[in-house]
Order: structure tokens, then sequence, then C-alpha cells
């Protein structure tokens, strides 16, 4: 088993990483829940598939577990379906010391992580992530969000879990979309931070829990610099102001958020490299990748993104933050006018 430490003080926690842990975790489980209520909430999908074996552990770790299940997708992140969950839960006569553990995608996770946060003015999280993406990114750092209908993750809180458990035997069920939208992420991480990541991915030749771990890694190092995404955080946004402009433009569900988020890194690479701002080759490298995880590289209609763009929530004023890469696995970020925007979209 792979165990990483998030030192944040006074919120140290865990992350522990195996396959198969979700059948042999209660000894890890036990010194958060002995003697609680544990509400594990997943969604519709996950917990026909994983829920018993986690709520087994549990018991077994002297904990009493009941289940909420939403319905699968980004719907479930939204008011209505939070207030709803905080009500189940709170049928069940849960108090302060009982525990929320989250056992599902980057979906679940935001929505437990945002209910564990504010409920009874915030009781225990665990997160047990089943997708790629979740278990490189969303189950760590501690955000927490729904969404509202004139934009995703408007509401939310920092708050970090209390453990974290990836098994990665979880994936082996989780559909091929799915899959490349986590690999899009760990791309970003190899661009912004591990280039000998970047080599092994191409190479074919890697250990997928070393890759997941090295990811946490990366993710848990820039979250201790910059908990509250002032700075150093935003580089995880690699990919994304392009990204969230795509998804908005054709319309959610159209492309899925990895393939926007790898057109989004090549998009920014090509700007970079022909404005001298990235080394040459290595939009080269960024786009081998994506073709390598089934990911696109190129995206249409691209002078139109512009509008989408700017109304990304990394801007102030008139000034929004961009992602670019200097050399494979050195990421910065440089403010520029949003005017700048257009010259990007455009490819000029
Ligand atoms: P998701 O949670 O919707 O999961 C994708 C699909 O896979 C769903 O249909 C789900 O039911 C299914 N699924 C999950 N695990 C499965 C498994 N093991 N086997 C079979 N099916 C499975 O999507 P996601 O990509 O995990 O997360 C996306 C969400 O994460 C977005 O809402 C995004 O805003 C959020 N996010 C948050 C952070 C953060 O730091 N908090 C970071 C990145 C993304
Ligand atoms: N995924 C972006 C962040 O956690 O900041």
């Amino acid at each position: 088993m792979r165990t990483l430490s998030v030192d944040l003080p006074g919120r140290e926690y865990k992350i522990y990483i195996d396959s198969g842990l979700l059948g042999c975790c209660a000894d890890i489980l036990a010194a958060h829940v002995s003697g609680k209520k544990a509400a594990v909430i997943s969604d519709s999908n996950v917990a026909p598939l994983y829920a018993e074996r986690l709520e087994k552990q549990l018991a077994e770790a002297g904990a009493k577990p009941f289940r909420i299940v939403v319905e699968a997708g980004e719907n479930s992140k939204s008011l209505g379906v939070f207030e709803q969950v905080l009500s189940e839960i709170m049928e069940h006569d849960f108090s302060r010391s009982d525990c929320v553990v989250a056992l599902g995608g980057g979906v679940v996770g935001d929505l437990a992580g945002f209910v564990a946060s504010t409920l009874l003015r915030g009781v225990k999280l665990i997160q047990v992530p089943t997708t790629l993406l979740s278990q490189v990114d969303s189950s760590v750092g501690g955000k927490t969000a729904v969404n509202l209908a004139v934009g995703k993750n408007l509401v939310g809180t920092f708050y970090q879990p209390s453990a974290v458990l990836i098994d990665m035997d979880t994936l082996s069920t989780l559909p091929e979309r799915e899959v490349a939208c986590g690999m899009a992420e760990i791309i970003k991480y190899a661009a912004i931070r591990d280039a000998k990541m970047a080599d092994e991915l191409l190479s074919g030749n890697f250990d997928l829990a070393d890759i997941i771990a090295r990811c946490c890694a990366i993710k848990a190092a820039v979250v201790l610099n910059d908990e509250r995404d002032t700075g150093e955080r935003m580089l995880l946004n690699f990919g994304h102001t392009i990204g969230h402009a795509i998804e908005n433009f054709y319309g959610y569900g159209t492309y899925s958020h990895g393939a926007a988020v790898a057109m989004g890194m090549c998009i920014m690479t090509e700007y970079a490299e022909k404005n001298g701002l990235t080394e040459p080759g290595t939009l080269d490298i960024i786009r081998r990748l994506n073709e390598k995880f089934g990911l696109p590289t190129v995206c249409e209609h691209r002078d139109q993104l512009i509008t989408a763009a700017s109304h990304d929530k990394k801007r102030t004023g008139d000034y929004i933050s961009i992602v670019l890469v200097r050399r494979m696995g050195e990421g910065y970020y440089k403010k520029v006018h949003k005017s700048e925007l257009e010259i990007i979209a455009k490819g000029e």
C-alpha cells in the first residue's frame, strides 16, 4: 500500500492507495469512525457496485453505516439535492461527532464534501473516490461545491477530508470515456510538474498506482502552498480556462470534461510556443500524450470560444490568469488582458 501525507497544520490527513483496499480498510477506517454513524453518500451507478463492500468494512471498524444514493451525473451537484441529502442524514439522528463518507466520482465527492462542511457546522469527511479523475484530483485538496443554473461550482467551501482511500480496482468498471477524463488530468500533472511522468506515459511503461500516487503528491504539495487558490493552485487549471469555454460553447456533455481540457492544453501550448513562452516541441509532446489516451487535440469553432472563456472565475477585472508550461514539467501562470484570449482562441 502507498500512503501519502497531506500536512496542512491542524488538518493533517493521509491518502491510502492500494488495489483491493475497499475490501480490507476496516483498520484504517476505525481511527475515524469507531462508535459513530457513517452516512455513505454515493450515486446510482456506484452504490450497487461498491457500497455494500465499504459498509461491511465500516461496520467492522465499529461504525453504524447508512446509505444515501443520489442520481448519477452532474445534475446532483445542485442546491436541491444538497438540501435533500442534509434532510435524509438528519432523519438518522446524526450528531456532530458522526461522519460522512463520499463513495463515487467527483460529483459525489464535491456534493458530500459540501454536505460534510456545512452540516451541523462541519462533520468529519472521508473520501473514497472511484473514478480516475477523482482519484488523482478532486478527492484531494478540499474543494467542495454545488452548481447554480448560472455556472458550475459557484457555491462551496474549502474543507479538507480526514482521510482519502483510493482503490484502483474500482477503475475496472469505469466506462472508457471516464478513464480518458482522468488521463487528461494526469497529462496535466505531467505537463505542470513531472516531465518524467510524460516520458513514462508515452512509452506505455508505467504502473497506474504509481502514477496516481505521484499525481496526489503533486496536488498535495500545491495545496499545501496555496490551499485557497490565490496563486500556485491555479496551475491545476492548465487547459481548464479554454476547456471550460469549450464545454460551455458546445453544451455540457457534448465533449467530456477531459476531452475539453485536452483540447485546452493544446490550444494554450500552441499559443505559448508561437509567442516564445514555451519551449518548442512541448506542443508535440502534449498532442502525442492526448492521442495515446484517446483524447482530442484539435477543436473547431475556436474563435467563438472567447466570450465563454472571458467569464472564467480566474478573471480579475479585465485581466485573466492563464496557465502555461515553460517546458514539460514546468507550469507557470501569467496575467494577461482579456483581449489576449481572442489571440489564444483564434490561434493567431
Ligand atoms: P462523476 O462523479 O460524474 O463520475 C463519472 C461517471 O462515472 C458517473 O456516471 C458515475 O456514476 C460513474 N462512476 C463513478 N465511479 C465508477 C466506477 N468505479 N465504475 C463505474 N462507474 C463509475 O465524474 P468525475 O469525472 O469523477 O467528477 C467530475 C466532477 O468533479 C465535476 O463536477 C467537477 O466539477 C468535479 N471536480 C472537482 C474537483 C475538486 O477539486 N473538488 C477537481 C476536479 C473536478
Ligand atoms: N482541480 C483544481 C483544484 O483542486 O484546485
